[in-house]
């Protein structure tokens, strides 16, 4: 068995409205390839919603900072179709750079304000490029849903903006961070850690979890977060580019727990860059761990 791929917007758009006349529901899971556990739990999530499924695979040179970065993104398309084929999914899109940015390519889909904090203040025009390429991933294939990780918790915001300011009308569902046994986050740039660098890597999600815990237990915010941020330097990070607590809904700043919120946060791990990040618990959630810890 296996997945078929096209590489045209042509032929996806045929394939497309066959399914349509069947009155398919069909849904979207947009990746850059090499794809982990985590790529694979969006997939299953979207087979259970949806009647078809495509899986897009393009690694987009536009929202790329660094051209020794963009080169060196794992490209992994055999091993990736061999992933997808037996989980069921129906199609895997993977046009080539042409076939996405045709010569004499001119617009940029801006996402103003959550583009340019968190991350997008470390990485400027990555958000740009992100929302550009999903907005094109939308209208190519016409999906009524779309999968995406809450891993890119700010990608993920991005997107429900985008396609809500743009009247697109697809359903943007948010699936859980798949992390590794000892709590390390999915992430295909965990394959650029030394054995070394993968020992520490999972110190900075055990460190945000107890952050969260303990200013969800009253701890007051900002000195939480700078302890936070020094036992991540501890820990062997080399530097912390940001971990700031954000309003679940909006990713504004907050200064109290009046509302659900996130701790996210951005490390390099000698020339790696990780991003994680947890849901605040309630209150009440911390008050029992605490009162079952005791
Ligand atoms: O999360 C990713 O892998 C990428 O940012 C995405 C959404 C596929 C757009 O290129």
């Amino acid at each position: 068995m296996s997945v078929p791929i096209v590489r045209s917007v042509a032929q996806l758009r045929e394939i497309v409205a066959a399914w349509r006349r069947e009155g398919a529901r069909i849904a979207v899971v947009p990746t850059m390839g090499a794809l982990h556990e985590g790529h694979l739990s969006l997939v299953r999530a979207a087979l259970e919603r949806a009647d078809r499924v495509i899986v897009t695979l393009f690694v987009n040179p536009k929202q790329f900072n660094s051209q020794s970065d963009l080169a060196t993104y794992p490209r992994t398309e055999d091993e990736d179709a061999a992933k997808l084929a037996p989980l069921g999914a129906h199609l895997l899109y993977a046009p080539d750079g042409i076939e996405m940015y045709p010569e004499g390519f001119a617009t940029t889909v801006a996402v103003n304000g959550v583009s340019e904090e968190l991350c997008g203040a470390f990485r400027p025009g990555h958000f740009e490029g992100v929302a550009t390429v999903v907005a094109k991933l939308f209208l190519q294939t016409g999906a009524n849903l779309a999968f995406f990780g809450e891993k890119d918790f700010q990608q993920l915001h991005l997107v429900r903006r985008m396609a809500h300011d743009l009247d697109i009308p697809i359903d943007i569902v948010p699936c859980p961070t798949v992390r590794e046994p000892d709590g390390l986050a999915l992430s295909s740039r965990n394959e650029r850690l030394s054995p070394s660098e993968r020992q520490v890597a999972p110190k900075l999600a055990a460190i945000l979890i107890d952050a969260a815990a303990r200013v969800a237990g009253g701890a007051q915010i900002n000195a939480t977060l700078d302890e936070a941020r020094s036992a991540i330097a501890a820990a062997g990070y080399a530097r912390v580019e940001y971990l700031e607590l954000r309003a679940e809904e909006s990713l504004a700043p907050m200064q109290t727990l009046d509302r659900p919120g996130r701790l996210l946060v951005a490390a390099w791990l000698g020339e790696t860059r990780l991003i994680d990040n947890v849901e605040m618990p309630s209150r009440l959630e911390s008050i029992a761990h605490k009162e079952c810890a005791a």
